[in-house]
């Protein structure tokens, strides 16, 4: 790009749901995991961000949904688009506009959509072509679970060991079951801003878990198991892993100390809801992030009624029903 001109690119990028987690660095500056993780794109989910590269701004600007970014987040996106000038060769500011098409910052993944349309936008403006292993690679440095939602439908990510990060990158997964699969998101408590943000929850339970080692321990077989019913097309085994890694994750978490616990009332009765769906026959399957919201892996033909039944439960304030979504990619501006 020349310094000397306005240029512009948006960017369109989906969340993503973890069906084995994420929870641990193995290097916190350079924001890499200790540990592989899979997930699901999910195409309701969606986040759309312009970049503006423009010579006549002294400092990079925010907006989010419409409203001025807050201090902390906009500090670690103008860290973001340090990089992005760094690769580029370029020291002009830009003006970033996002906005969410889901409750922000609740725990439904706006970080991995959000720094996956901000790595294809601030790219695509500066002017760098990047393939998507790199832009994954680009992407981890906002948010770890922003690598997956590079890629469409299922994504498998890894840990690698370099010291400096080029084996950390994400890949699609390509499975029959993308044809199949459906997430039932359960909103809990209205979508409020969650009381702690993953980064400083994941590094908090690292340090002070008695459970932290026995959660590392077990990732690498969730990951075996769930590629394998991916492979397999074996939704039943695919979902009980999904479950088991989430609880797994969530009981490193509560075992922290001071404990980090996520869950509220409702988490719960959706929990038990599920394992009764699950034992009148029904797919249904449940896993939770950093936040109160139960989403429930289940199947097309399934998840209106799921849907259903999910509403019903008290303390539930949305639901919403998606299929697997595409990769991030550029938009029209
Ligand atoms: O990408 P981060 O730093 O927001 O961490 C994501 C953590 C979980 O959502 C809880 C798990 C995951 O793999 O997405």
């Amino acid at each position: 790009m020349s310094e000397g001109r306005v240029t512009e690119a948006r960017a369109r990028a989906c969340a993503n749901i973890a069906l084995v987690k994420y929870w641990g660095k193995r290097d916190a500056a350079r924001n890499l995991p200790a540990a592989g993780s899979l997930s699901l794109t999910l195409g309701a989910l969606v986040t759309e961000t312009t970049v503006r590269f423009d010579p006549g701004l002294s400092v990079d600007t925010m907006q989010l949904d419409d409203l001025p970014a807050r201090p902390t987040d906009l500090a670690k996106v103008i860290a973001f688009l340090d990089l992005v000038r760094a690769q580029a060769g370029i020291t002009t500011r830009a003006h970033v506009a996002s906005r969410n098409h889901f409750p922000t910052a609740s725990g439904l993944a706006s970080s991995a959509s959000g720094y996956a349309a901000l790595a294809v936008a601030a790219t695509t403006a500066a002017g760098i072509a990047m393939s998507p292993r790199a832009l994954s690679q680009l992407a981890r440095h906002g948010s770890g679970s922003a690598a997956r939602s590079i890629y469409g439908a299922f994504v498998r990510m890894h840990a690698g060991h370099a010291n400096d990060g080029s084996d950390a990158y994400a890949e699609p997964i390509t499975s029959r079951l993308a044809d199949r699969v459906r997430m039932v998101i359960a909103v809990v408590g209205g979508g409020a801003p969650k009381p702690q943000l993953s980064r400083g929850a994941m590094e908090h339970t690292a340090e002070t878990s008695p459970l932290y080692r026995a959660w590392l321990d077990v990732v690498p077989h969730d990951l075996a198991v769930a590629e394998g019913a991916l492979a397999a097309a074996d939704l039943p085994a695919l979902g009980a892993i999904a479950e088991a890694n989430a609880l797994a994750m969530h009981a490193s978490a509560i075992a922290a100390r001071p404990a980090i616990i996520y869950w509220q009332p409702p988490t719960l009765a959706l929990l038990a809801l599920v394992r009764d769906l699950r034992a009148r026959g029904a797919s249904a399957w449940a896993t939770m992030d950093a936040g109160p919201h139960v989403k429930i892996l289940t199947t097309l033909d399934e998840a209106e009624a799921i849907a259903d039944a999910v509403r019903r439960v008290p303390g539930v304030t949305d639901v919403l029903i998606s299929g697997p979504g595409p990769g991030a990619g550029t938009v029209s501006t």
